[in-house]
């Protein structure tokens, strides 16, 4: 019995053995992606090939590749950000000498062929900041503001530096960005001269991100990096003078870190005792190895300002000849061991509630007791350094022994991606096929205008061009809060068994969807090889051309007290089921638009979502990873009946328009979803600082374990007057009837009254916490 799609098998199957070697399939599968709001014939795909690059290591490259950077009218100097010109920007392997710095546009992926990365070489007079830069000065000012870039990619480049005279300051990449950016599989080549003045990593500003898999070697600085926060994982520095220099932050999560051959590992010392700049870092899964001083701090227990300022957690660090871990303004506060391997089971300085405080510390402490479901290692560079019982992680999958044939694309299968016509069936279709068939599903650039729910069935792999958008839209499935139905259903039924590995792409709605759950994770991985996985994966509730929330109809009015019920984008973002498990989200940010990035100035939106992450996972074992939530009504991370999570860093944003209307509207609680009921409990506050979006809220859960907080409330309809005084909302993070241990590394937060309540009552007031601009507690423990 042959049927049509049996012959089809054949024939993908037949047209894989039959190929000879093909370059990367990237390269090599049809470019057929569609942006349907750019200029006529706009090319997604450009390989910097067609633009005249040679790559031979002696053409100067330069222009060529920003001409294939730029082509089709994109964003650049003075464009104020756009999703309308998305790019993916190819580079075969090759040598491509730089006399000046790449500039990529706005929503621009970088892409090297990962089999044979080709390498970015400066020739010696080069002039610029960065091989690559990633937000010129054009004249004076960043040419984008640093915090709102957003959606971009590097990956899989050698960047070298060695051509420029090694005492002239030069950058391997400039990289002042925000949520839903990434960097990964770069190598920074720096000349290993004594004197050598390179920096390879240079970010001074931003809102970040995420970023894996990077190796530093040379140069006065592996990574000078200012910025609000980041998650950074398996970074290897060698020969570095300082492996990492903290310009300021307020909360950083780096892990898997393998550094050698540093005279100092991690600088935090920038503005002095008197004026630190550096809120907090915490470093586990680590290892240092012919390093001086693993840790350069200028805390000194309750007299360097602000107080709580240079907050460090260290957990499962292994140290070999490093002869002291942790130096401060008072001297060597944790030494290690010339010659020797020492392990720092757990270590911090700051402020530490257990549960109660504040009381400053600085000394050992007892770390967490891990899971062994959360651990595997997988940060190989400290896996490799001798790091054990770490916890596991795995980078993005690139498919690179995968070739051409076995990628189906949605476009091919009749899906149109312009916004308009109904992709449902097609896109069914092609998800269904390529998963029966083994193959990966290709989403080609488009907006995709989905009116039923997609089912994702287990084994699936769907990896999008550049940023694809599948859109929840029509007038049915998705409208009514009372009946909420998926876009993405990952898993037939709750509980089925299986894995997926999701990457590079965008949940969002088109028009009012008060029903729309973005995401519905169903699967139970627990059997499977790897736990199911989500990488690049980001929703985003308004704010882009093409979603029909944006300026035009939802500009914030702080002055009106009606919702505007045109701009309920959406249901909840993300929901992990109670029957799904073992499920990895790395550089997830859920965001419901504050602004409309296709607008000219950037003009402020008030976009109504009800929920941001719900994890109700039983079995748990869940690791988000680099994850953010942002501007959802009742809560940005809402854990319930779970255990076993991995969270690090996690970062959130309470809806700038609340309280107008309070946290109980538009969506009011409803108990199926476990939703906190403010009607009940704010029943009666009159400042209207009570029932406000939680950034965090865990409850009848154990096992819960962050690795960096940043849990923002930097409004209050709109004014941010309410900052200082830490009013914008009474508390922030709240734990109910747990039933066991969450404890948090690095609990930032910033306009909030009371940094953590348990059962009601506030454990911690902000303003006893003060840092750099949140305020800080180094340890936070239930237990
Ligand atoms: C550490 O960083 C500070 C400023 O960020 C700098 O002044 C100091 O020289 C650095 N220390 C070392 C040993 O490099
Ligand atoms: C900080 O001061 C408090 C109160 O005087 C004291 O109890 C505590 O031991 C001090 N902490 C350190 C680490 O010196
Ligand atoms: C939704 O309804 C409007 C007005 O009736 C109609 O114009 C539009 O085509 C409908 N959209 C879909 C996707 O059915
Ligand atoms: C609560 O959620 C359930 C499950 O989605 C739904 O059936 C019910 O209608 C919702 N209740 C209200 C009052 O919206």
């Amino acid at each position: 019995m042959k049927t049509p799609a049996y012959s089809l098998v054949l024939l993908a199957l037949l047209g894989c053995f039959a190929a000879s070697i093909q370059a990367y399939w990237l390269a090599d599968i049809e470019h057929q992606g569609y942006a349907p709001y750019a200029e006529d014939g706009y090319a997604v795909f450009r390989n910097v090939k067609d633009y005249g690059a040679v790559g031979d290591g002696v053409t100067d490259d330069t222009d060529a590749i920003n001409q294939a950077i730029m082509d089709g009218n994109r964003c650049g100097e003075g464009c104020a950000s756009s999703t309308t010109t998305p790019a993916i920007v190819y580079f075969p392997s090759g040598t491509y000498l730089l006399s000046s710095s790449l500039l990529p546009a706005y929503m621009t992926q970088m892409i090297g062929d990962p089999n044979s990365p080709p390498t970015l070489k400066a020739t010696s007079d080069f002039q610029g900041q960065g091989l690559i830069n990633g937000d010129p000065y054009y004249t004076q000012d960043l040419n984008w503001l640093a915090t709102n870039v957003f959606f971009r990619q590097v990956r899989n480049f050698v960047l070298d530096t060695t051509g420029i005279d090694a005492a002239t300051l030069a950058y391997g990449i400039h990289w002042p960005t925000a949520q839903a950016t990434s960097l990964q599989n770069i190598q920074f080549v720096m000349p290993t001269t004594a004197g050598t003045a390179h920096i390879g990593l240079f970010i001074e500003s931003g809102s970040g991100g995420f970023m894996t898999d990077l190796t530093f070697s040379g140069g006065a600085v592996g990574a000078s990096l200012g910025n609000q926060q980041f998650t950074m994982r398996n970074l290897a520095f060698d020969s570095c003078t300082t492996a990492i220099s903290q310009l300021w932050d307020w909360g950083w999560t780096y892990y898997g870190l393998s550094i050698s051959n540093c005279p100092v590992g991690i600088n935090v010392t920038a503005g002095g005792s008197s004026a630190q700049t550096v809120g907090s870092i915490t470093v586990f899964d680590s290892a240092f190895e012919s390093v001086n001083v693993a840790i350069l701090s200028a805390f000194v227990p309750n007299e360097s300002q602000p107080a709580t300022a240079g907050s460090v957690i260290l957990e499962n660090i292994v140290a070999t000849d490093v002869p002291v871990i942790v130096q401060t303004s008072d001297g060597n506060v944790l030494t290690g061991s010339n010659g020797n391997t020492v392990t720092i089971a757990a270590w911090g300085q700051g402020h530490e509630y257990v549960p109660n405080g504040p009381t400053t510390f600085q000394g050992a402490f007892t770390g967490n007791t891990r899971p062994s479901s959360l651990l595997g290692g997988g940060n190989s560079v400290a896996d490799a350094a001798g790091v054990t019982g770490g916890y596991y992680a795995r980078s993005k999958p690139q498919y690179e022994n995968l070739r051409a044939c076995h990628f189906f694309s949605a476009r091919s299968a009749g899906a149109k991606g312009d916004g308009v016509t109904d992709d449902t069936a097609a896109l069914q279709k092609v998800i269904d096929y390529a998963t029966a068939t083994g193959n990966v599903v290709f989403i080609d650039y488009g907006l995709y205008l989905v009116t039923g729910t997609l089912v994702v069935p287990p084994g699936a792999r769907i990896v999008g061009e550049s940023y694809p958008v599948l859109m929840a839209g029509g007038n049915s499935t998705f409208v009514s809060d009372s009946n909420p139905q998926p876009l993405l259903q990952v898993g037939a039924y709750t509980g089925q068994p299986g894995s997926v590995e999701l990457s590079d792409f965008v949940l969002a709605t088109q028009g009012a969807q008060a029903g729309a759950i973005l995401i519905q994770w169903n699967l139970d991985a627990s059997g499977s090889a790897n736990p199911a996985g989500l990488w690049d994966v980001h929703t985003r509730i308004g704010g882009f051309e093409g979603s029909n929330l944006q300026a035009a109809q939802c500009q914030k009015d702080p002055e009106s007290q009606t919702v505007n019920t045109d701009c309920i984008g959406a249901f909840m973002s993300m929901h992990i089921v109670a029957e799904a498990a073992s499920v990895y989200a790395e550089n997830v940010w859920l965001w419901t638009a504050d602004h409309d990035m296709d607008d000219g100035a950037n003009t402020q939106i008030t976009i109504y979502s009800g929920r941001g992450l719900l994890l109700e996972s039983s079995a748990g074992t869940v690791w988000l990873v680099g994850t953010a939530s942002e501007h959802h009504q009742l809560y940005q991370y809402q854990l319930s009946g779970t255990q076993d999570v991995f969270m690090g860093q996690i970062q959130t944003e309470t809806p700038y328009y609340q309280p107008n209307p309070v946290a109980s509207a538009p969506f009011e609680a409803n108990a199926t979803y476990n939703d906190p009921d403010f009607a009940t409990t704010c029943a009666g506050d009159t400042s209207g600082t009570c029932a406000m979006a939680w950034g965090l809220r865990v409850v009848s859960s154990e096992d819960i374990l962050v690795y960096g907080a940043g849990l923002y409330s930097f409004f209050s309809n709109y004014a941010q007057t309410c900052i200082p005084g830490r009013s914008c909302q009474s508390s922030i993070a709240s734990l109910e009837g747990l039933t066991g241990a969450v404890n948090i590394y690095n609990l930032n937060t910033i306009g909030a009254t009371s940094m953590v309540d348990q059962d009601g009552v506030s454990l911690a007031s902000a303003a006893d916490n003060v840092n750099v601009y949140p305020d800080t507690i180094a340890l936070f423990q239930t237990s």
